[in-house]
């Protein structure tokens, strides 16, 4: 088997929000502070981006793509050769060929004027149209051994299907560099009950943590009272918040004592889980706290009091439909 030529950060940077204006509000007048976020965090160390082809509909197509692609190229600070651009492949239902994918790519590295460095397979048709991923993995595993992509990663894949997918990589020597999860402090799921680090170590796969910060609720700054945003966040905003004040109270407790804040303590917990937490940062300040999560580690007894008072949360994240087992 090859080994894979991507170099990974402790943490990278989410830009589901770059691009989407229904579900984050995006306008065209973040594009400088987009920017600026971006500048922030490589210069920072911070090199991984995780994006999505689908990232960006209708007139807005492909948005957080090309802003990527953009920023890239008039980047000129320190660490440029370091950053790695991760997109996700969606898994539409009329992508059915190998061929599909490798096209999908190609399109992607046009909106981002380079190559793609990490492709990966958004979700996985197992809950629904178990047939259909297995054409398109094909076409992940084509696009790296004609090297256009420097790795390939999974997005939403449970240890079950892992393996499967994992042994037809192996059999034809492609390298699975990644997989990413939602898992946060409101979001466990995926390893306490899954099982999915243990299996990831076992098989070499460094796990990636998708929205580490419960999409902005582990940051302290939504409350109850307090205007909730607007759509389906704030929806699901009303319904956790009654039920995870514990766990909140517990995050600013630790942050409190460390002199850090919640989002950094909640960021952090990720990275002594053993994954690389991808925060969404949609302003300069949010992103210069979040890379201050960096550079320092929760000791033993703070992650112990944190796994209890996530332990003790009867309402959690909704876990994405497409997660598989
Ligand atoms: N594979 C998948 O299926 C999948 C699914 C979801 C996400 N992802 C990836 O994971 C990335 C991150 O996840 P996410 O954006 O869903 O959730 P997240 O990182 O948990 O939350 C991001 C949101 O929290 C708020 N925020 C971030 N840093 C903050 C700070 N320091 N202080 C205060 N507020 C802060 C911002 O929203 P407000 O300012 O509006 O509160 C931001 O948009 C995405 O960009 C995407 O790349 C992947």
């Amino acid at each position: 088997m090859q080994t894979s030529h991507i170099t990974l950060p402790n943490m990278g940077c989410g830009t589901w929000a770059w691009g989407n204006r229904l579900l984050w509000g995006y306008d065209e007048s973040m594009d400088k502070q987009l920017q600026a976020v971006f500048d922030l965090c490589v210069s920072n160390g911070v090199t991984l981006f995780d994006t999505g082809d689908s990232y960006g509909t209708g007139r807005l197509n492909g948005r957080s793509e090309k802003l990527l692609g953009r920023f890239f190229r008039e980047y000129s600070g320190s660490n440029k050769e370091n950053i790695c651009i991760a997109t996700k492949l969606a898994v539409y239902p009329w992508r059915l060929t190998r061929k599909s994918m490798v096209r999908a790519c190609q399109c992607s590295a046009k909106r981002l004027g380079k190559n793609v460095d990490l492709v990966q397979m958004h979700w996985s048709t197992a809950n629904y149209a178990p047939w259909q991923e297995w054409a398109l993995l094909d076409g992940l595993a084509d696009l790296y051994e004609q090297r256009l992509v420097k790795g390939v990663g999974l997005s939403n894949y449970g240890p079950k299907r892992l393996k499967k997918v994992y042994k037809k990589f192996a059999d034809r020597g492609v390298p699975i560099s990644t997989l990413q999860v939602q898992y946060s402090l409101l979001s466990t799921y995926p390893v306490t009950q899954l099982g999915v680090k243990d299996v990831c170590d076992e098989l070499g796969i460094r796990l990636i943590a998708y929205s580490p910060l419960a999409l902005g609720l582990l940051t302290g700054k939504y409350s109850e009272k307090d205007s909730l945003p607007r759509g389906i966040r704030g929806l699901l905003f009303r319904q956790l918040l009654p039920n995870i004040q514990p766990l909140l109270s517990c995050l600013r407790e630790v942050a409190r004592s460390r002199h850090k804040t919640m989002s950094q303590v909640a960021i952090n917990w990720c990275i002594c889980k053993g994954t690389i937490p991808i925060p969404g940062a949609k302003t300069v300040e949010q992103a210069r706290e979040n890379i201050g999560a960096l550079g320092w580690y929760l000791d033993s007894n703070e992650i112990a009091e944190l796994d209890k008072a996530a332990g003790s949360v009867d309402k959690t994240m909704v876990q994405n439909i497409f997660q598989t087992k």
